[in-house]
Formats: C-alpha cells, sequence, structure tokens
C-alpha cells in the first residue's frame, strides 16, 4: 500500500480502529474521546473536564501528566530508543529492577520484565512449571485460578480466569486448570473492609488437591483482591491460609498485583499491606503510572535459584518478549517509583482509606445498592439487577456518571472505582455523591 491508497474509497473508515472490551457500534453512537489528562482530570474532545475515578484503568495512580515522569520518558526517547534484553541490556534495565525489588517485600529479589499485566501472568505460570521441571518434579503443570479472577488474555491467563463469559469463544484453553470459589457470600455483604470470617474459605484448596494428587499441581494464582471481578477484599486469615497449604503440599503461591501494586492498598503490594509472601508476584500498570506499558514478574530466591543450578552456559529461562525491560519504559518505571516515594503516596492512600471507605459506605441507603465493597482506595458497589436485563442499570449509571462529568467502570451491575492516589477529600465526596444522586433519579 501506498500513502496515496490512504485515500481510496473504503480507507479512513471510522471502523479502522477495532476497539477492545467495546461494543463498538454502540460506542460510535456515543463515543468518548479524551485528548489531554492532568492530575485527577481527563478533558474530552468537545472541552469537558472529567474527574478520572478509575486511574484511567486502574494505572495512573500517581496522577495524570506526572512531571517527572513525563520528562524522565522524553529524556530517555531521546538517547537510546531501543535496546533487546536478549543477550544484551542497558544501564536503565538493571536499575529499575533494583528498585523494585527495593519496593517488593523482602524475598522477592528477582524481576523479570514484559509489558503488560497478560504477560507478567503467562510468564509467571510458565515459570511456575519451568521451576518444577528444572527441580525434577515435572508431574506439576496443572494451575489453580480462583472464581472471578482476572488475569489478562494471555491463553495463559484466560486459562486460570474466574470469568466464564471472557472464555466462551476461545475454546479449547489450558486444559490442566481447576478454580477456587470466591471467598465470598452473602453473610459478608457491606462488610467494612475486609471480611472477618470466610478464611475457611482456603480448605477448597485442600480438597482440590484431595482429587487432583498434590504431585500434579504446579501452581495457585489469584489477586490478593478480586479486582475487575468486582473489587472483593479477602476475608481476615484466608491469604495465610492459603500460603500454608501451598507449603504443605510444595504448591507455588503466585499473587497477581496487577491492580493492587503500587500504593492501591496503602503498600506498595498487597503482599505488604496482608502481610503474606507470594513465590512468585506479577505487576503491571501503576508500575510506570500508565505511561509506557509495562510489567513483571518477581521472584523468591528459591524459585529464581532453581532455574541457576544448570550447566553454567545454559540459557536458564527460555521466555521473553522484544520489549523486555525497554528503556522507555525502564525510565518511565524508575521515575514512577520516585515519584512514589517523594509524595509518600503509599501512605497518603493509607491516610484517606478510612474516609474512602466511610463515604462508600454513605451509598449503603441509596436506592438499588446491594452491597458496598473497599479495599484500600477501591470499590465495587453491586446494584440489584433490572428484572430480564443485567447489567443494564449498572451500564446506565456508568453513563450517567460520564454525563456528569465523572469516570467509573461497571462489570455488569457492579460499579468499580479505583481513582489516582493524589486524590483529595473533595474528590472523594464528589465521586460518591455522584453516583448518589445518579442513584436517586435511575430506574
Ligand atoms: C489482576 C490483573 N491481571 C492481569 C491483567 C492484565 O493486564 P493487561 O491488560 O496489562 O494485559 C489485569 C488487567 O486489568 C488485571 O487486573
Amino acid at each position: 500500500m501506498t500513502f496515496a491508497d490512504a485515500d481510496a474509497p473504503g480507507r479512513n473508515r471510522d471502523d479502522a480502529f477495532w476497539m477492545p472490551f467495546t461494543a463498538m457500534r454502540q460506542y460510535r453512537r456515543k463515543p468518548m474521546n479524551f485528548v489531554s489528562a492532568d492530575a485527577m482530570h481527563y478533558e474530552t474532545d468537545d472541552g469537558r473536564r472529567i474527574l478520572d475515578g478509575m486511574a484511567g484503568l486502574w494505572c495512573v495512580n500517581a496522577g495524570h501528566g506526572q512531571p517527572r515522569i513525563t520528562q524522565s520518558i522524553r529524556d530517555m526517547a531521546g538517547q537510546l530508543d531501543f535496546v533487546s534484553s536478549f543477550r544484551m541490556s542497558h544501564p536503565g534495565a538493571a536499575a529499575m529492577a533494583q528498585a523494585l525489588t527495593a519496593l517488593a517485600p523482602v524475598g522477592l529479589d528477582h524481576a523479570f520484565f514484559v509489558s503488560s499485566g497478560s504477560e507478567a501472568v503467562d510468564s509467571a505460570l510458565k515459570i511456575a512449571r519451568a521451576y518444577h521441571q528444572a527441580r525434577g518434579e515435572g508431574r506439576r503443570v496443572k494451575l489453580i485460578g480462583r472464581a472471578k479472577g482476572y488475569h489478562g488474555m494471555g491463553w495463559g491467563g484466560l486459562s486460570v480466569s474466574g470469568i466464564g463469559r471472557h472464555k466462551r469463544d476461545f475454546g479449547p484453553l489450558l486444559g490442566e486448570v481447576a478454580h477456587l470459589p470466591l471467598p465470598y457470600d452473602a453473610t459478608m455483604a457491606f462488610s467494612d473492609g475486609q471480611p472477618r470470617h470466610g478464611a475457611d474459605y482456603a480448605q477448597a484448596l485442600e480438597q482440590i488437591v484431595a482429587v487432583n494428587d498434590a504431585g500434579t499441581i504446579a501452581a495457585v494464582i489469584v489477586e490478593p483482591v478480586t479486582g475487575s471481578g468486582g473489587v472483593y477484599p479477602p476475608p481476615h486469615g484466608y491469604l495465610d491460609a492459603l500460603r500454608a497449604i501451598c507449603d504443605r503440599h510444595g504448591i507455588l503461591l503466585i499473587f497477581d498485583e496487577v491492580i493492587t501494586g503500587f500504593g492501591r492498598l496503602g503498600a506498595s503490594f498487597a503482599a505488604q499491606a496482608y502481610g503474606v509472601l507470594p513465590d512468585l508476584l506479577t505487576c503491571a500498570k501503576g508500575m510506570t503510572n500508565g505511561a509506557v506499558p509495562m510489567g513483571a514478574v518477581l521472584a523468591r530466591d528459591t524459585v529464581f535459584d532453581a532455574f541457576m543450578a544448570g550447566p553454567p552456559d545454559a540459557i536458564e529461562l527460555l521466555h521473553g518478549y522484544t520489549y523486555s525491560a525497554h528503556p522507555l519504559a525502564c525510565a518511565a518505571g524508575l521515575a514512577t517509583i520516585a515519584v512514589h516515594d517523594e509524595f509518600g503516596l503509599n501512605a497518603r492512600a493509607a491516610r484517606l482509606e478510612p474516609l474512602w471507605r466511610q463515604t462508600a459506605r454513605g451509598l449503603r441507603d441509596a436506592p438499588h445498592v446491594a452491597d458496598i465493597r473497599t479495599a484500600g482506595i477501591l470499590a465495587g458497589i453491586d446494584l440489584t439487577p433490572r428484572s430480564g436485563a443485567s447489567g443494564a442499570r449498572g451500564n446506565d449509571c456508568a453513563q450517567a456518571c460520564f454525563e456528569a462529568g465523572m469516570l467509573i467502570r461497571n462489570a455488569g451491575d457492579t460499579l468499580l472505582l479505583s481513582p489516582p492516589l493524589v486524590l483529595d477529600k473533595a474528590d472523594i465526596e464528589r465521586l460518591f455523591k455522584t453516583i448518589h444522586d445518579i442513584l436517586n433519579r435511575l430506574d
């Protein structure tokens, strides 16, 4: 094709951009186009300021257009556009790995870089299997996910996902998979943060072990707080119990922290907030403040060392991506970590969390509200579905929020909120008051 062909009939179509996770024909009737962003706000192409209640897509934790991050990306683009990480490197890669592992819980001391949460999850699942293979336990191939878990759109992540409709059109997926139940039930509705009971849900792992034979199971992967599946914080003691059962049976525990990482729960990672150390941890999104695609798998020594025991000249892990440790991503990541430190974003999130939780709970008396869950600066609000039209009320509420100048998401009839951590009291009040006002008039 030449550039002249761009003007040929049939080119310049408004459906040239095949959009992800979007009802495109509906979208084109009501487009939502953003042209700039700053701190807590987006600006639309028709000049409206929109309060960002989602940190973009759970990623812009330090606020939009953060000057230090933007400048670092600019500088690196002018200095070093690309270096492969296959048999070569650049100073930013080692610096980012060191800065990231310094943030992580003690014990997670190795970082494998990728370019997204999906790649991080698929990499972690492959590392888990290869770890057992390296130790002579190659029968351990089964992967255990959990109901409502979201682990991205790679084949591995989709296979362990606990959201059935995401898998519907793409089978067959990995066969060697089982799922834990969501550790949540109606008795926990309106829990103030973590449900007090429910640790027993972890015993479901013992049942899976019993019917599968522990020696065939490679890993369990969970989001410490189920994120896009609806924001479900773990019951007190649940993650500890999972950890203990994994230890008992030689199963690796993977925390998918693509949403919970980078300050969202008032600590760098949920592993620290809940005091439970996984064997592998995946992160992405907030690690570059969303400004350049990047993800990582963090690994414990016990895992890493198993790979380093083979022949000294062999490639230890036959896995990687063209853009692993991309210089621009490393520059953005280093600046993001510096900004988190400079502005004390973990402490800020921890300080705001009680106000966030209480203000969210203020929706309890609003029409249609069936449950409210919060964890750190995350909220999930279940609305009762309209009869025969599951998801319609959630869609209408999210759309009405946008028309009122605020971006939130919905998963069916569950409203989801995850604003940048630079928000203040007035932002918190506006987010929940807007939803309250909309619910008062929504049928
Ligand atoms: C917990 C979790 N894991 C993995 C992913 C996939 O990340 P990405 O969309 O960057 O591939 C997401 C995305 O929302 C996520 O929330």
